[in-house]
Protein backbone atom coordinates (compact mmCIF):
# COMPACT_ATOMS: atom_id res chain seq x y z
CA UNK A 1 0.00 0.00 0.00
CA UNK A 2 1.40 3.43 -0.85
CA UNK A 3 -0.19 6.27 1.83
CA UNK A 4 -3.44 7.27 2.13
CA UNK A 5 -4.01 7.66 -1.91
CA UNK A 6 -4.55 3.96 -2.39
CA UNK A 7 -5.86 4.04 1.10
CA UNK A 8 -8.51 0.62 1.16
CA UNK A 9 -10.60 1.92 3.96
CA UNK A 10 -11.12 5.42 2.08
CA UNK A 11 -12.14 3.50 -1.13
CA UNK A 12 -14.52 1.48 1.38
CA UNK A 13 -15.84 4.33 2.77
CA UNK A 14 -16.73 5.41 -0.41
CA UNK A 15 -18.49 2.27 -1.94
CA UNK A 16 -15.19 1.75 -4.10
CA UNK A 17 -13.82 -1.27 -4.71
CA UNK A 18 -10.67 -1.70 -2.23
CA UNK A 19 -7.62 -3.29 -2.67
CA UNK A 20 -7.70 -5.17 0.19
CA UNK A 21 -10.74 -5.92 3.08
CA UNK A 22 -9.98 -2.78 5.20
CA UNK A 23 -10.27 -2.99 9.15
CA UNK A 24 -9.57 -1.08 12.03
CA UNK A 25 -10.90 -1.82 15.76
CA UNK A 26 -12.54 1.05 18.16
CA UNK A 27 -10.75 1.46 20.74
CA UNK A 28 -7.62 0.03 18.88
CA UNK A 29 -5.28 2.08 20.89
CA UNK A 30 -5.53 1.76 25.16
CA UNK A 31 -5.70 -0.77 27.86
CA UNK A 32 -5.30 -3.88 25.56
CA UNK A 33 -1.79 -3.17 24.98
CA UNK A 34 1.07 -3.72 27.22
CA UNK A 35 3.13 -1.36 24.84
CA UNK A 36 0.11 1.68 26.35
CA UNK A 37 0.00 0.36 29.66
CA UNK A 38 3.95 0.98 29.57
CA UNK A 39 3.89 4.79 28.90
CA UNK A 40 0.73 6.10 29.52
CA UNK A 41 1.49 6.69 32.87
CA UNK A 42 -1.32 8.00 35.77
CA UNK A 43 -3.41 11.08 35.35
CA UNK A 44 -6.98 11.17 33.15
CA UNK A 45 -7.18 11.05 29.60
CA UNK A 46 -7.64 15.13 29.37
CA UNK A 47 -4.49 15.03 30.59
CA UNK A 48 -2.62 12.88 28.67
CA UNK A 49 -4.12 14.15 25.30
CA UNK A 50 -2.36 17.65 25.86
CA UNK A 51 1.07 15.62 25.61
CA UNK A 52 0.92 15.36 21.41
CA UNK A 53 4.14 13.20 21.65
CA UNK A 54 2.49 10.74 23.73
CA UNK A 55 -0.76 11.25 22.28
CA UNK A 56 0.64 10.42 18.93
CA UNK A 57 2.46 7.02 20.12
CA UNK A 58 -0.12 5.92 22.01
CA UNK A 59 -2.58 6.07 18.50
CA UNK A 60 0.64 4.55 16.30
CA UNK A 61 0.90 1.41 18.42
CA UNK A 62 -1.98 -0.72 17.29
CA UNK A 63 -1.02 0.18 13.75
CA UNK A 64 2.10 -1.38 14.35
CA UNK A 65 0.57 -4.68 16.02
CA UNK A 66 -2.27 -4.97 13.89
CA UNK A 67 -1.56 -3.47 10.63
CA UNK A 68 -5.32 -1.97 10.35
CA UNK A 69 -6.12 0.31 7.21
CA UNK A 70 -7.08 3.12 9.72
CA UNK A 71 -5.64 5.36 12.92
CA UNK A 72 -7.65 6.75 15.65
CA UNK A 73 -6.80 9.91 17.00
CA UNK A 74 -6.04 9.18 20.23
CA UNK A 75 -8.47 11.49 22.31
CA UNK A 76 -11.98 11.62 24.21
CA UNK A 77 -15.44 12.96 23.24
CA UNK A 78 -15.67 15.12 26.22
CA UNK A 79 -12.34 17.25 25.46
CA UNK A 80 -13.94 20.27 23.58
CA UNK A 81 -16.29 20.69 26.89
CA UNK A 82 -13.76 20.32 29.52
CA UNK A 83 -11.52 22.57 27.23
CA UNK A 84 -14.62 25.71 27.42
CA UNK A 85 -14.47 25.28 31.23
CA UNK A 86 -18.09 23.20 31.70
CA UNK A 87 -16.32 21.57 34.84
CA UNK A 88 -15.63 17.85 33.71
CA UNK A 89 -13.71 15.12 34.52
CA UNK A 90 -12.86 11.30 33.67
CA UNK A 91 -12.70 9.32 37.14
CA UNK A 92 -10.83 6.36 37.03
CA UNK A 93 -13.30 3.41 36.66
CA UNK A 94 -16.44 5.50 36.70
CA UNK A 95 -16.02 7.66 33.56
CA UNK A 96 -16.73 11.05 32.77
CA UNK A 97 -18.61 13.18 35.42
CA UNK A 98 -18.89 17.06 35.72
CA UNK A 99 -18.93 18.79 38.65
CA UNK A 100 -22.43 20.60 38.93
CA UNK A 101 -24.38 18.89 35.89
CA UNK A 102 -26.57 20.73 33.29
CA UNK A 103 -29.96 21.72 34.89
CA UNK A 104 -31.13 25.07 34.04
CA UNK A 105 -30.83 27.25 31.22
CA UNK A 106 -28.17 29.44 33.28
CA UNK A 107 -26.14 26.06 33.00
CA UNK A 108 -25.78 27.24 29.22
CA UNK A 109 -23.25 30.17 30.51
CA UNK A 110 -20.64 27.32 30.98
CA UNK A 111 -21.10 25.87 27.61
CA UNK A 112 -19.54 29.00 25.62
CA UNK A 113 -18.09 28.37 22.23
CA UNK A 114 -15.36 26.14 21.31
CA UNK A 115 -11.75 28.23 19.81
CA UNK A 116 -9.96 24.97 18.80
CA UNK A 117 -6.98 27.01 18.33
CA UNK A 118 -6.91 28.36 21.76
CA UNK A 119 -8.36 25.86 23.54
CA UNK A 120 -7.16 22.47 22.11
CA UNK A 121 -4.21 23.27 20.45
CA UNK A 122 -2.42 20.04 21.35
CA UNK A 123 -5.30 18.18 19.36
CA UNK A 124 -4.26 19.74 16.08
CA UNK A 125 -0.63 19.23 16.96
CA UNK A 126 -1.22 15.89 17.64
CA UNK A 127 -2.79 15.05 14.40
CA UNK A 128 0.14 17.38 12.75
CA UNK A 129 2.54 14.96 14.09
CA UNK A 130 0.80 11.53 13.46
CA UNK A 131 0.02 12.40 9.29
CA UNK A 132 3.97 12.79 9.09
CA UNK A 133 4.38 9.21 10.65
CA UNK A 134 1.50 7.42 9.13
CA UNK A 135 1.09 5.29 5.76
CA UNK A 136 -2.70 5.11 6.90
CA UNK A 137 -5.45 7.66 7.10
CA UNK A 138 -6.21 9.34 10.17
CA UNK A 139 -10.07 9.28 11.58
CA UNK A 140 -10.62 12.72 13.54
CA UNK A 141 -13.45 12.15 15.63
CA UNK A 142 -16.32 14.03 17.79
CA UNK A 143 -18.73 13.04 20.51
CA UNK A 144 -22.11 13.67 18.61
CA UNK A 145 -24.47 16.31 20.62
CA UNK A 146 -26.56 13.87 21.97
CA UNK A 147 -23.80 11.76 23.95
CA UNK A 148 -21.85 14.45 25.06
CA UNK A 149 -24.89 15.68 26.63
CA UNK A 150 -26.21 13.15 28.21
CA UNK A 151 -23.23 13.29 30.38
CA UNK A 152 -23.37 16.88 31.32
CA UNK A 153 -27.29 16.21 32.26
CA UNK A 154 -26.59 12.98 34.05
CA UNK A 155 -23.80 14.37 35.94
CA UNK A 156 -22.03 10.78 35.04
CA UNK A 157 -22.89 7.67 32.67
CA UNK A 158 -26.00 6.49 33.20
CA UNK A 159 -27.88 3.02 32.58
CA UNK A 160 -31.17 4.78 32.00
CA UNK A 161 -30.73 8.82 30.80
CA UNK A 162 -33.85 9.43 32.55
CA UNK A 163 -32.93 13.20 33.53
CA UNK A 164 -31.65 13.60 29.74
CA UNK A 165 -35.20 12.51 28.68
CA UNK A 166 -36.72 14.34 31.15
CA UNK A 167 -35.30 17.50 30.07
CA UNK A 168 -35.63 16.72 26.52
CA UNK A 169 -39.43 16.18 26.68
CA UNK A 170 -40.04 18.40 29.20
CA UNK A 171 -37.69 21.60 28.30
CA UNK A 172 -37.09 20.40 24.58
CA UNK A 173 -36.27 24.55 23.91
CA UNK A 174 -33.58 24.33 26.56
CA UNK A 175 -32.33 20.53 25.18
CA UNK A 176 -32.23 22.29 21.87
CA UNK A 177 -30.14 25.25 22.68
CA UNK A 178 -27.70 22.58 24.49
CA UNK A 179 -27.52 20.20 21.57
CA UNK A 180 -26.59 23.18 19.18
CA UNK A 181 -24.07 24.08 21.87
CA UNK A 182 -22.49 21.10 21.33
CA UNK A 183 -23.32 20.64 17.66
CA UNK A 184 -21.22 23.80 16.97
CA UNK A 185 -18.31 22.15 19.81
CA UNK A 186 -18.69 19.08 17.57
CA UNK A 187 -18.35 20.86 14.59
CA UNK A 188 -15.03 23.33 15.34
CA UNK A 189 -13.16 20.11 17.03
CA UNK A 190 -13.18 18.14 13.41
CA UNK A 191 -12.86 21.33 11.20
CA UNK A 192 -9.57 21.50 13.05
CA UNK A 193 -8.42 18.04 12.85
CA UNK A 194 -9.48 17.85 9.09
CA UNK A 195 -7.20 21.19 8.71
CA UNK A 196 -4.06 19.71 10.27
CA UNK A 197 -4.69 16.42 8.60
CA UNK A 198 -7.62 13.65 9.25
CA UNK A 199 -8.73 12.04 6.66
CA UNK A 200 -12.06 10.55 7.50
CA UNK A 201 -14.33 11.84 10.35
CA UNK A 202 -16.38 9.41 12.97
CA UNK A 203 -19.54 11.06 15.01
CA UNK A 204 -19.69 8.64 18.21
CA UNK A 205 -23.45 9.04 19.40
CA UNK A 206 -22.85 5.96 21.78
CA UNK A 207 -25.89 6.42 24.01
CA UNK A 208 -28.77 7.35 21.00
CA UNK A 209 -29.53 3.64 20.83
CA UNK A 210 -31.65 4.41 24.11
CA UNK A 211 -34.02 6.88 22.45
CA UNK A 212 -37.34 6.09 20.71
CA UNK A 213 -36.72 6.94 17.03
CA UNK A 214 -39.56 9.44 17.18
CA UNK A 215 -38.04 11.26 19.92
CA UNK A 216 -34.47 10.72 18.06
CA UNK A 217 -35.64 12.01 15.04
CA UNK A 218 -37.36 15.30 16.64
CA UNK A 219 -34.60 16.32 19.42
CA UNK A 220 -31.43 14.81 18.38
CA UNK A 221 -31.27 14.21 15.03
CA UNK A 222 -31.32 17.72 13.41
CA UNK A 223 -28.36 18.62 15.84
CA UNK A 224 -26.42 15.52 14.09
CA UNK A 225 -27.10 16.74 11.11
CA UNK A 226 -25.93 20.15 11.12
CA UNK A 227 -23.06 18.48 12.10
CA UNK A 228 -22.55 15.90 8.79
CA UNK A 229 -23.71 19.10 7.28
CA UNK A 230 -21.03 21.34 8.22
CA UNK A 231 -18.19 18.82 7.65
CA UNK A 232 -19.55 17.85 4.13
CA UNK A 233 -17.64 20.31 2.29
CA UNK A 234 -14.21 19.38 3.74
CA UNK A 235 -14.50 16.37 1.15
CA UNK A 236 -14.16 13.25 4.16
CA UNK A 237 -15.69 10.28 4.65
CA UNK A 238 -18.26 10.81 7.33
CA UNK A 239 -19.30 7.67 9.77
CA UNK A 240 -22.09 7.72 12.10
CA UNK A 241 -21.85 4.85 15.08
CA UNK A 242 -23.70 4.43 18.06
CA UNK A 243 -24.63 1.35 20.25
CA UNK A 244 -28.25 -0.44 20.32
CA UNK A 245 -29.06 1.38 17.52
CA UNK A 246 -31.16 -1.12 15.07
CA UNK A 247 -33.98 0.88 15.12
CA UNK A 248 -32.18 3.92 14.33
CA UNK A 249 -29.65 3.13 11.57
CA UNK A 250 -31.45 4.14 8.70
CA UNK A 251 -32.45 7.68 10.61
CA UNK A 252 -28.58 8.11 11.18
CA UNK A 253 -28.00 7.46 7.64
CA UNK A 254 -30.37 10.31 6.65
CA UNK A 255 -27.84 12.91 9.12
CA UNK A 256 -25.76 12.69 6.16
CA UNK A 257 -23.37 9.76 7.08
CA UNK A 258 -20.88 8.14 4.25
CA UNK A 259 -20.91 5.33 6.54
CA UNK A 260 -23.57 3.96 9.05
CA UNK A 261 -21.32 2.18 12.25
CA UNK A 262 -23.39 -1.22 12.78
CA UNK A 263 -23.60 -2.88 16.83
CA UNK A 264 -23.15 -6.48 17.12
CA UNK A 265 -26.58 -6.38 17.50
CA UNK A 266 -28.18 -6.24 14.68
CA UNK A 267 -27.03 -9.09 11.50
CA UNK A 268 -25.22 -7.12 8.98
CA UNK A 269 -27.28 -8.26 5.98
CA UNK A 270 -29.91 -6.29 8.26
CA UNK A 271 -28.17 -3.25 8.75
CA UNK A 272 -27.86 -3.37 5.19
CA UNK A 273 -31.65 -3.20 4.58
CA UNK A 274 -31.99 -0.34 6.84
CA UNK A 275 -29.63 2.06 4.96
CA UNK A 276 -30.12 3.78 1.84
CA UNK A 277 -28.21 1.67 -1.13
CA UNK A 278 -24.60 3.42 -1.39
CA UNK A 279 -24.35 3.67 2.44
CA UNK A 280 -21.71 2.01 3.42
CA UNK A 281 -21.10 -0.15 6.84
CA UNK A 282 -18.71 -0.30 9.81
CA UNK A 283 -18.89 -3.87 11.92
CA UNK A 284 -19.61 -5.52 13.47
CA UNK A 285 -18.07 -8.13 15.53
CA UNK A 286 -18.86 -8.47 19.17
CA UNK A 287 -16.37 -7.25 20.88
CA UNK A 288 -17.21 -9.91 23.75
CA UNK A 289 -15.91 -13.27 20.78
CA UNK A 290 -12.52 -11.77 21.12
CA UNK A 291 -12.32 -13.04 25.01
CA UNK A 292 -13.67 -16.69 23.74
CA UNK A 293 -9.84 -16.93 22.01
CA UNK A 294 -9.23 -17.75 18.24
CA UNK A 295 -11.46 -20.32 16.84
CA UNK A 296 -14.55 -18.59 18.01
CA UNK A 297 -13.10 -15.33 16.42
CA UNK A 298 -12.84 -16.58 13.83
CA UNK A 299 -16.12 -18.31 13.21
CA UNK A 300 -17.65 -15.17 14.16
CA UNK A 301 -15.59 -12.78 11.62
CA UNK A 302 -16.43 -15.79 9.18
CA UNK A 303 -20.27 -14.85 9.88
CA UNK A 304 -20.04 -11.23 9.49
CA UNK A 305 -17.82 -11.43 6.09
CA UNK A 306 -20.57 -14.08 5.11
CA UNK A 307 -23.42 -11.56 5.91
CA UNK A 308 -22.10 -8.52 4.19
CA UNK A 309 -22.33 -10.67 0.80
CA UNK A 310 -20.91 -9.03 -2.23
CA UNK A 311 -20.88 -5.72 -0.72
CA UNK A 312 -17.81 -3.23 -1.55
CA UNK A 313 -19.13 -1.13 0.97
CA UNK A 314 -17.73 -2.41 3.89
CA UNK A 315 -15.31 -1.45 6.91
CA UNK A 316 -14.65 -4.52 8.96
CA UNK A 317 -14.75 -3.53 12.97
CA UNK A 318 -16.26 -4.37 15.97
CA UNK A 319 -19.49 -3.52 17.16
CA UNK A 320 -18.40 -1.43 19.76
CA UNK A 321 -14.75 -1.05 21.54
CA UNK A 322 -11.81 -3.34 22.14
CA UNK A 323 -12.83 -4.35 25.89
CA UNK A 324 -9.63 -4.11 27.95
CA UNK A 325 -9.41 -7.76 28.81
CA UNK A 326 -8.77 -8.66 24.94
CA UNK A 327 -5.84 -10.21 24.28
CA UNK A 328 -3.42 -8.68 21.45
CA UNK A 329 -2.69 -11.55 19.58
CA UNK A 330 -6.08 -12.34 19.01
CA UNK A 331 -6.88 -9.27 17.26
CA UNK A 332 -3.84 -9.70 15.23
CA UNK A 333 -5.06 -12.80 13.83
CA UNK A 334 -8.43 -11.39 13.58
CA UNK A 335 -6.68 -8.57 11.26
CA UNK A 336 -4.64 -11.03 9.25
CA UNK A 337 -7.77 -13.21 9.00
CA UNK A 338 -9.69 -10.57 7.40
CA UNK A 339 -6.81 -9.27 5.01
CA UNK A 340 -6.36 -12.69 3.56
CA UNK A 341 -10.21 -12.62 2.34
CA UNK A 342 -10.88 -12.17 -0.92
CA UNK A 343 -12.67 -8.92 -1.87
CA UNK A 344 -15.94 -9.26 -3.21
CA UNK A 345 -16.00 -8.23 -7.25
CA UNK A 346 -18.87 -5.96 -7.16
CA UNK A 347 -21.77 -5.15 -6.20
CA UNK A 348 -22.49 -1.56 -4.16
O1 LIG B 1 -6.06 6.92 28.97
C1 LIG B 1 -7.08 6.30 29.23
O2 LIG B 1 -7.49 6.18 30.39
C2 LIG B 1 -7.74 5.61 28.09
C3 LIG B 1 -9.09 5.10 28.25
C4 LIG B 1 -10.16 6.14 28.24
C5 LIG B 1 -10.69 6.78 27.08
N1 LIG B 1 -11.72 7.56 27.48
C6 LIG B 1 -10.19 6.68 25.69
C7 LIG B 1 -11.09 6.96 24.53
C8 LIG B 1 -10.85 6.58 29.34
C9 LIG B 1 -10.64 6.22 30.80
C10 LIG B 1 -11.84 7.46 28.86
C11 LIG B 1 -12.83 8.17 29.66
C12 LIG B 1 -14.17 7.93 29.16
N2 LIG B 1 -14.79 8.71 28.25
C13 LIG B 1 -15.01 6.85 29.48
C14 LIG B 1 -14.72 5.78 30.45
C15 LIG B 1 -14.66 4.48 29.75
C16 LIG B 1 -13.36 3.80 29.84
O3 LIG B 1 -12.95 3.25 28.82
O4 LIG B 1 -12.77 3.74 30.91
C17 LIG B 1 -16.15 6.99 28.69
C18 LIG B 1 -17.34 6.09 28.64
C19 LIG B 1 -15.99 8.19 27.92
C20 LIG B 1 -16.91 8.74 26.93
C21 LIG B 1 -16.51 8.30 25.57
N3 LIG B 1 -15.26 8.47 25.02
C22 LIG B 1 -17.36 7.72 24.60
C23 LIG B 1 -18.82 7.38 24.80
C24 LIG B 1 -16.56 7.54 23.46
C25 LIG B 1 -17.02 7.04 22.12
C26 LIG B 1 -16.60 5.64 21.91
C27 LIG B 1 -17.36 4.59 22.69
O5 LIG B 1 -16.72 3.83 23.40
O6 LIG B 1 -18.59 4.54 22.56
C28 LIG B 1 -15.26 7.99 23.74
C29 LIG B 1 -14.15 8.00 22.79
C30 LIG B 1 -12.82 7.53 23.25
N4 LIG B 1 -12.39 7.38 24.54
C31 LIG B 1 -11.74 7.20 22.39
C32 LIG B 1 -10.66 6.83 23.21
C33 LIG B 1 -9.29 6.40 22.78
C34 LIG B 1 -11.77 7.33 20.87
C35 LIG B 1 -12.50 6.30 20.13
C36 LIG B 1 -11.71 5.09 19.73
O7 LIG B 1 -10.51 4.96 20.02
O8 LIG B 1 -12.33 4.23 19.07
Amino acid sequence: MNGPEASPFLAACRGERPSRRPLWFMRQAGRSLPEYRAIRGTGSILQAVKDPALAAEITLQPIRRYGTDAAILYSDIMVPIAAVGFGVDIKAGVGPVAEVPFRTRADLDRVRPLDAEGDTPYVAETVRLLVRELQVPLIGFAGAPFTVASYLIEGGPSRTYTRTKAMMLGDPQLFADLLARLADHAITSLRAQVAAGARAVQVFDSWAGALHPAHYERHVLPHSRAVFDAVAELGVPRIHFGVTTGELLGLMASAGADVVGVDWLVPLDAARARVPAGTALQGNLDPAVILAGWDATRAEAADVLARNGDHVGHIFNLGHGVLPESDPDVLARLAEFVHAQPVPEAGP
